[in-house]
């Protein structure tokens, strides 16, 4: 089994980007399964329903979140609807038990969820190891296979300290949040692991933000109106490759797609 993720789309040249490779990425990949982190898909902080079903539409089967998730105050009127959408557990204002998926493939049992980090992450009511201790708790009656976590955190150490202490548990431990990609993918303790898979969104940026706007905002100190960066993407993502027997996976390559 192949499932390629992709990082956080920011905005509409994430989106763009996403939309315009996908089908070729899913063919050359042989990928059987696709998820993508669409906290920042609309204009930079949070989804729309709408969003959500294009991106389904284009052929995405899963969306994990993050610490934008409700940012969209829409997203309350749909999110029983949404049931493709996987929400960080930890998250203060989550109303429903959509944290988690369970995935059935071909015998296997995978379990999708999504946590947020405590550190720089005001919107974590708890530390990642208590929540996904948590959510272990919760879901362990289901009987998966093993849990795919998309860690939503700001700090490398978080995460390489997370994979360490569930690495019984948590098969496939994916860093999303900081929209940078680290060089760092590998098989750990039989646990496929990228700090940071990076984002989907303007490649001229500020990690997706407009770049006069930062500087205005950050370092002249003027009140602005948020900006997202325009122009084309760059697409980054992970493909990572599970031996369908051992129901554990064996590779993870990383993917990075930038323009000429
Ligand atoms: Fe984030």
């Amino acid at each position: 089994m192949r499932i390629l993720f992709l990082g956080d789309i920011v905005g509409k040249s994430g989106r763009d980007i996403v939309s315009s490779l996908l089908y070729d990425l899913r063919k050359d990949y042989q990928a059987d399964l696709v998820i993508v982190n669409a906290e920042n898909a609309a204009h930079g902080k949070g989804i729309t329903y709408k969003i959500y079903k294009q991106l389904l539409n284009e052929g995405i089967d899963y969306i994990t979140m993050g610490n934008h998730t409700f940012s969209k105050a829409e997203i309350f009127d749909h999110i029983d609807d949404m049931d493709r959408l996987v929400v960080p557990y930890n998250h203060s204002k989550r109303t429903t038990d959509n944290y988690y998926k369970l995935i059935s493939y071909k015998g296997m049992k995978i379990c999708l969820t999504n946590i947020l980090g405590s550190v720089l992450m005001p919107e974590s009511e708890s530390d990642p190891y208590t929540a996904f201790k948590t959510v272990l708790e919760k879901t362990g009656q289901l009987e998966p296979d093993f849990y795919f976590v998309d860690l939503h955190a700001e700090t490398t150490a978080e995460k390489r300290l997370f994979l360490e202490y569930f690495k019984d548990e948590a098969k496939v431990v994916l860093g999303t949040h900081t929209h940078v990609q680290t060089a760092d993918e590998a098989i750990i303790h039989e646990c496929a692991f990228i700090t940071d898979v990076g984002m989907c969104g303007a490649y001229c940026s500020i990690i997706g933000r407009d770049i006069e706007e930062s500087i205005k905002a950050g370092i002249e100190k003027e009140k602005t109106i948020y900006k997202i960066a325009s122009g084309t993407g760059i697409l980054c993502g992970v493909v990572i490759e599970i031996d369908d027997k051992r129901k554990t996976p064996v590779n993870i390559q990383r993917l990075q797609i930038r323009p000429e």
